[in-house]
């Protein structure tokens, strides 16, 4: 029995599949624009040339200067490339900061935005993006900074290291695990999100053994599209809140907290998603939160908070902070609780499965 439901979901225009960043220039024209502004870091303007190339005519100018967590000097570097140069449209390509830039261009200029995400973090299909200010990270959410169109294309994640390979992609599965049980699910993105656990599961495993493989890399790319719509469309709960204080306090990359803090979290909710942990189980095994945590011991990512410089006596104010940031559990949540889990995760223990 389907029982009633809202579903809402606002998306860029996706164009998926190997080789389909040659349709970047007829996208282009599609939408009446000429002069791009190219962005990317320093290293991907070499790995990505063939961005360059397909646009050809329609490049007006390059910014390659794209760096982690998007400070405002450089954002608005970009910002100033785009306007003086006179372009119409922004081109990103690489991961959630390079892309950043273009929601920030797209968010100021109203101008449309076309993201080539090379990692799996989801961010090109949100509205959401964050800028260093004094240090510290502003995020905002504006309907202009949505990307116009991504284009993913799994070759050009091809090169993309194994470790970031892991921690975005254990980011993506986040995503996809956290629509199971957020207040704002539905049939229609529980099983959207279980679809894209099982690509990203299957196809992390397999990147663990042959980070080149196109199959998986398509895999992962399609599993990290769903999670991106799915923040979109019924946003994020318990572990990304805990995870957004570990990246506040401590500089945690968000990569690498969902690679340790993600299977405690499951572990912890799987009693109020039964019907979820035995689909995930086909998938994974009998205990998916202990699959989760052999699997990102497999890909040589992070799972304790101590090896990523959380301070043991810290553990006591991130649970108290967590706990006051979570409003929205599948499970009853207190003090105590989040803070066994922390503990946990700090020491690189087994999740608690039943
Ligand atoms: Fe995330």
């Amino acid at each position: 029995m389907i029982p009633p439901f809202q579903f809402e979901c606002h998306s860029p225009t996706v164009l998926f599949g190997a080789g389909r960043v040659a349709d970047l220039a007829g996208r282009l024209d599609q939408i009446g624009k000429s002069r791009a502004l190219l962005v990317t870091t320093e290293g991907g303007a070499r790995r990505y040339r063939q961005v360059a190339e397909v646009l050809a005519s329609r490049l007006r100018a390059s910014f390659d200067r794209a760096v982690p967590h998007c400070p405002l000097e450089v954002a608005n570097a970009a910002l100033d490339a785009f306007r003086r140069r006179e372009c119409d449209a922004v081109v990103t390509v690489g991961g959630g900061s390079t892309i950043g830039l273009g929601k920030y261009i797209a968010a100021e200029t109203g101008a449309p935005h076309i993201a080539l995400p090379t990692t799996l973090s989801g961010s090109e299909m949100t509205p959401l993006f964050g800028v260093l200010v004094d240090g510290e990270k502003r995020t905002r959410r504006e309907p202009r900074a949505l990307a116009n169109t991504v284009i993913v294309d799994p070759v050009l994640a091809r090169s993309l290291p194994i470790r970031e390979t892991a921690t975005t992609g254990m980011n993506a599965l986040a995503h996809c695990i956290e629509a199971l049980y957020v207040p704002k699910r539905n049939p229609l993105t529980s099983q959207l999100a279980l679809t894209g656990i099982d690509m990203l599961y299957r196809a992390l495993r397999k990147l663990a053994d042959e980070p080149a493989d196109l199959e998986a890399r398509t895999e992962a790319a399609y599993g990290a599209t769903i999670g991106g719509l799915m923040i979109n469309s019924v946003g994020i709960g318990m572990h990304h809140r805990i995870c957004h204080i570990l990246g506040g306090r401590f500089e945690v990359p968000h990569g690498e907290s969902n690679c340790v803090v993600l299977p405690h979290v499951l572990a912890y909710n799987a009693s109020a998603i039964p019907e979820a942990c035995s689909m995930m189980a086909l998938v994974m095994g009998a205990h998916p939160a202990a699959a989760l945590q052999r699997l990102v011991r497999d890909l040589g990512a992070p799972v304790a908070l101590r090896e990523l410089g959380v301070p043991a006596d810290s553990i006591i104010a991130i649970a108290s902070e967590s706990f006051h940031h979570i409003d929205d559990n599948p499970l009853p949540v207190d003090e105590a609780a989040v803070l066994k889990l922390l503990q946990a995760a700090w020491a690189g223990q087994g999740p608690a499965v039943s």
